[in-house]
């Protein structure tokens, strides 16, 4: 039986929330009452994440309570800001009856893992590796990360800018020029995309910008999806998996061992998230960690992160037993979906996620000037 020590935590959100894309700044209002109902129950929802609101309606209005869906942008101690599809709505936290973070909405037909978006789950999955310093243009979110990752150091296009092409493409290579980083799009498509054929790429291709940076790894990336019920379950034979919601030392020295890191930024992209679970498995006999994960939690879904397995154990089974354990947790929490991200080039483990059953959902590629 698995010995899993750790619970899927979600860690406190600041009030004033993160830098997302789409934030507008919280308000500043009067001091409020930190002991009404609303309060507590606004209390874990996430800037930028989408939400749904139970609330409470005055007399006359024909009905108790309305439902409001949509972003949260932002909140203070006395109000919430939320853009429904139709408008944006400030609602009283007294007034609030309950509320959650949601999954992003539906798409198309399909099962939760197939019916998002592209867009929604860029999104969805830039917070499962946080970037350390982010700010938004428009619904492009500028990430550095002192250079740990492409991901989390990387401007993520998406959607709408909020200026002409060329100016958003100034502004964004003004901001990383500012934190001494190369400026870097990760720019994604359906599957077999050809990036030239997007406008964002084919005017950095005029700048001199390179698809792939030069880098083969960073050439396409593929965004694989799968249900987390439709992943084996642990056996009787399965290798003990240790799941810590803390990021421990031997942990972070394995994951260390097979990639660079960065000091600090590192450790801070790791527990940067929401919710996130370290998974490991140890040789019984040295009981050196030989496997190793790490589990993003979501409204419904779960995103794996650095799944790795020492050469000397591979093809025994390790890393299904560590998916087992992670598709296990999610099952349990209510997150039917689950998400990965694998180089196109990365021919075991494509091989793997083929092999559990997952499909590829979208691509994306990095566009870097040569040198980055
Ligand atoms: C990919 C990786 C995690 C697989 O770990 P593993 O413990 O060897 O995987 P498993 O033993 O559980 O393999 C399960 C199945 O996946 C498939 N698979 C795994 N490695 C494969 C390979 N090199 N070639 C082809 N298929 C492979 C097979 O179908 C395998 O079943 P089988 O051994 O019965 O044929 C491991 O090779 C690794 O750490 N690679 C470097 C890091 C990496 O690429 N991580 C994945 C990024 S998303």
């Amino acid at each position: 039986m698995p010995d899993m020590n750790g619970e899927p935590t979600h860690g406190p959100t600041d009030e004033t929330g993160p830098e997302t894309a789409s934030e507008t700044g919280p308000e500043t209002g009067a001091a409020g009452n930190a002991d009404t109902p609303g309060h507590r129950l606004t209390a874990g929802l996430t800037i930028g994440s989408r939400v749904v609101v139970r609330y409470r309606l005055e007399e006359g209005q024909g009905a108790a309570a309305t439902d409001f869906v949509g972003e949260l942008v932002a909140r203070n101690t006395d109000f919430l800001i939320v853009d429904t599809r139709t408008e944006r709505v400030k609602l009283i936290r007294a007034d609030v009856l309950a509320a959650k973070d949601v999954p992003p909405p539906a798409s198309r037909a399909g099962r939760p893992h197939e019916r998002v978006s592209a867009d929604d789950l860029e999104k969805l999955m830039a917070k499962g590796w946080q970037a350390v310093d982010r700010s938004g243009l428009g619904d492009w979110v500028l990430r550095a990360s002192g250079g740990f990752t492409g991901r989390a150091n990387s401007a993520l296009v998406v959607g709408d800018p909020s200026l002409p092409l060329d100016r958003a493409i100034d502004f964004t290579e003004k901001w990383y020029a500012d934190r001494d980083r190369p400026a870097i799009f990760q720019v994604h498509g359906e599957t077999g995309f050809e990036p030239a054929e997007q406008p964002t790429v084919a005017a950095l291709l005029e700048r001199g910008y390179v698809v792939g940076g030069g880098h083969e790894s960073w050439q396409r990336v593929l965004v694989m999806t799968g249900p987390s019920a439709g992943v084996p379950p642990l056996t009787g034979q399965s290798s003990p998996v240790t799941a810590d919601a803390q990021l421990q030392l031997d942990w972070l020295t394995a994951y260390a061992e097979q990639r660079p890191v960065v000091p600090g930024a590192t450790e801070a992209v790791l527990t940067g998230s929401e919710g996130q679970l370290f998974l490991s498995v140890r040789d019984p006999a040295t009981n050196a960690i030989i496997g190793l994960a790490r589990l993003a939690i979501h409204p419904g879904w779960a995103g794996i992160f650095g799944l790795w397995v020492h050469p000397g154990h591979r093809r025994t089974g390790v890393a299904t037993t560590i998916v087992s354990a992670a598709a296990m947790v999610a099952r349990e929490n209510n997150m039917p979906a689950m998400y990965i991200q694998v180089s196109g080039d990365n021919q075991a483990g494509v091989a793997f996620w083929d092999d559990l059953g997952f499909t590829v959902h979208h691509e994306y590629t990095y566009v870097a000037r040569a040198s980055a």
